[in-house]
């Protein structure tokens, strides 16, 4: 097992007893149905505990039932919904209530396949609901507990990346108790809005997780989680080439303004060229290819651009133009060159 799932498999007991002593009474926790569960946590996406209270009393008040949310008028279900926003919310869980009378005569369905096939319900509230109302360890990460564990594990994947959420997933899953997992799970939303705080000023000192927690150690807390936004990234395609000469290899200077200002690199042209491309340029330059040794195709990305190029590493002769410098082994330590041609770069080093 990995040092951040061992990490992670550490938290349940300090976990469950932190909250045995700072739980908050919420209503939908001192009397737990499926339907109260549910209507609970589709409140809670998007709004604050304090807000959802009265809005929750009002709501159980008006349909106690799902049968009566079933039957309920349009008009009075938004009504109540009034103020909280994202009405589509109340619209499903209306819809979901129909299914769930009609085709679960008023049984909730506390199957993961059967709950997510329902409107409005994803990942999140179906392992809310299975957890919290029917006692199965089905994990409920939402971002308060993708903050908690990725400081606890110090795994720096990007949480707005889907297969990192799922890999945190799959951890929270294996690191949950047998018993008492709904209170696990809310005792991770509990320490993510109470002590596990975002932006920066968690209160680590009163944190059961403190022991082990990877950020608190390495004073990470500010940087994670990664929340990196996907930023379109403007494609450059490029053909670089690693020319050996001997010992040497060609480097050149990048312009002293702009990317990677005044770094030095292999030289490179746009575009992915073939081998035909290739030879067209290389006679360009005035140099004469004695031996194609290899091809690879490489990528890299930078904030705003990415990089998608071809670089063939060949034997020539020639001295190239006047502002290329040729260095051996020894001399090119003194080049800084810059990461996004390490795969060439390395092709050097590993020969
Ligand atoms: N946020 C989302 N679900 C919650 C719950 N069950 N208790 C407290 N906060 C929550």
């Amino acid at each position: 097992m990995d040092a951040k799932q061992e990490k992670l498999n550490r938290l349940a007991q300090p976990l469950l007893d932190w909250y045995a002593r700072n739980r908050r009474p919420l209503p939908w926790r001192e009397e737990v149905s499926p339907y109260r569960t549910w209507v609970s946590e589709i409140m809670l996406q998007q709004t604050r505990v304090s807000a959802v209270i009265p809005y929750f009393q009002r709501f159980l008040a008006a349909f106690p039932t799902v049968e009566a949310l079933a039957g309920a008028d349009e008009a009075q279900l938004l009504k109540l919904w009034e103020g909280l926003g994202y009405y589509s919310r109340a619209r499903n869980l209306q819809k979901t209530a129909k299914i769930i009378t009609e085709t679960y005569h008023g049984q909730f369905p506390h199957t993961y396949d059967e709950l997510i096939a329902l409107p409005g319900i994803g990942d999140y509230t179906a392992g809310a609901v299975l957890s919290i109302a029917f006692h199965q360890p089905v994990p409920a990460v939402d971002g308060n507990v993708l903050r908690v564990a990725a400081r606890i594990t110090g795994d720096e994947g990007n949480v707005l990346d889907g297969k990192v959420r799922a890999a945190f997933r799959r951890r929270m899953a294996q690191a949950m108790p047998a018993k008492h997992c709904g209170a696990f799970n809310q005792a991770l939303m509990d320490l993510g809005a109470a002590v596990c705080l975002p932006n920066g000023t968690p209160l680590c000192e009163e944190c059961p997780a403190a022991d082990f927690c990877d950020a608190y150690a390495t004073n990470r807390q500010k940087v994670l989680p990664v929340r990196q936004k996907n930023t379109a990234r403007r494609v450059e395609r490029k053909t670089v080439f690693l020319l050996r000469r001997g010992e040497e290899i060609a480097l050149r200077q990048r312009p002293a303004a702009g990317l990677l200002a005044g770094l030095w690199e292999y030289p490179h042209t746009e575009g992915m060229l073939d081998e035909s491309g290739a030879a067209a340029q290389l006679a360009q330059w005035d140099i004469v290819p004695h031996k194609w040794v290899k091809s690879i195709r490489f990528k890299h990305e930078f904030t705003h651009i990415r990089w998608e190029m071809v670089g063939y590493v060949l034997e020539t002769e020639g001295n190239g133009p006047t502002d290329w410098v040729w260095a051996d082994r020894k001399e090119r330590q003194r080049y800084a060159i810059p990461s996004a041609f390490e795969k060439l770069t390395r092709e050097w080093e590993e020969r």
